[in-house]
């Protein structure tokens, strides 16, 4: 380490006293994380301040890859891994396997199902989708631009298509019908309460990341209302929400004239509705 660096103990204890649950763990991320000596100071400034480790460090780990994210985009949450693990299980892949195909998965031709990861943020889900099932056609959109920019970082390398707009009016025509997996973690928190999240959610990420409207299920039921259309039959409908609405989430899905299913994850923490295209 440089004689001008803080040592790794000095930069854990500050990180404890600004209330960081994992200042080991944070504390050594920072270290190795490349910076200026100058620069790590200003990084150990600004998360004791509370802004997320991963918007600092550019990167979040995220079913064993590496994304990068950027400031003013949604930060992909371990939990999401439960949408993944899921279409993978559609798709007939292991989880496993996601490390071991990063190097396959670059520019692999596209001719396999088509995925869709509507409301991608920083492209995770899509990116580890195409990872762990080399050969999807993957399209990935969101209405945020910065969203939309970061998405392409991670998600063109991989062969993938991010498209910009308001759910459905993002993708391409041609896809109608035609999907394989539509995946989809939309902004789900009630608007009231938005104001009890953590303030790394709160303050630096973006409203239109969470903002789920009056009771959380407003774009859902706007994705829910249309995905038949888009799915071909045997297509499924992928929904990450919270335990207490997966059966408002599953209501809308079967309105929307799919068969629905409710998976939960003790580990993680995490609820997805399935929804079948018979
Ligand atoms: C909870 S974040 C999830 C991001 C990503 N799927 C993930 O799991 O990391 C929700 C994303 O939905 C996007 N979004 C919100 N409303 C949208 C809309 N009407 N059309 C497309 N994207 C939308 C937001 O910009 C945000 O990136």
């Amino acid at each position: 380490m440089p004689p001008d660096f803080p040592p790794l103990s000095a930069l854990i204890t500050r990180l404890r006293a600004a209330g960081c649950v994992y200042a080991e763990e944070e504390a050594a991320l920072l270290l190795a994380a490349g910076f200026t000596a100058e620069q790590l100071a200003v990084a150990v400034e600004r998360r004791s301040a509370g802004f997320p480790l991963e918007h600092i460090l550019g990167w979040a780990e995220f079913c064993g890859l590496r994304i990068a994210v950027e400031r003013g985009v949604f930060v992909p949450r371990r939990r999401t891994e439960l949408l993944v693990s899921e279409a993978a299980r559609i798709l007939r892949v292991p989880l496993a396997a996601a490390e071991a195909s990063v190097a396959t998965a670059s520019r692999a031709p596209a001719a396999g199902p088509i995925v869709v990861d509507l409301c991608c943020g920083s492209g995770a889900v899509g990116l580890a989708l195409a990872t762990l099932a080399p050969g999807i056609e993957l399209h990935s959109s969101d209405i945020d631009p910065a969203a939309v920019r970061c998405a392409r970082r991670n998600v063109l390398p991989v062969g993938g298509y991010v498209h910009e707009g308001d759910l459905y009016s993002a993708l391409p025509d041609q896809l109608k019908g035609r999907m394989d997996i539509l995946a989809v973690n939309a902004p789900y928190v009630p608007t009231r309460s938005i104001g009890c999240m953590p303030s790394e959610a709160r303050v630096h990420e973006p409203r239109v990341s969470l903002d789920g409207g009056r009771d959380g299920l407003h774009i859902q039921r706007r994705v829910t209302g249309q995905a038949r259309s888009w799915l071909r039959r045997g297509g499924h409908l992928l929904i990450e929400t919270s335990r207490h609405q997966a059966r408002r989430t599953a209501a809308a899905m079967a309105k929307g004239g799919l068969r629905t299913r409710i998976v939960h994850s003790e580990e993680l923490d995490a609820t997805v509705v399935v929804g079948l295209r018979l």
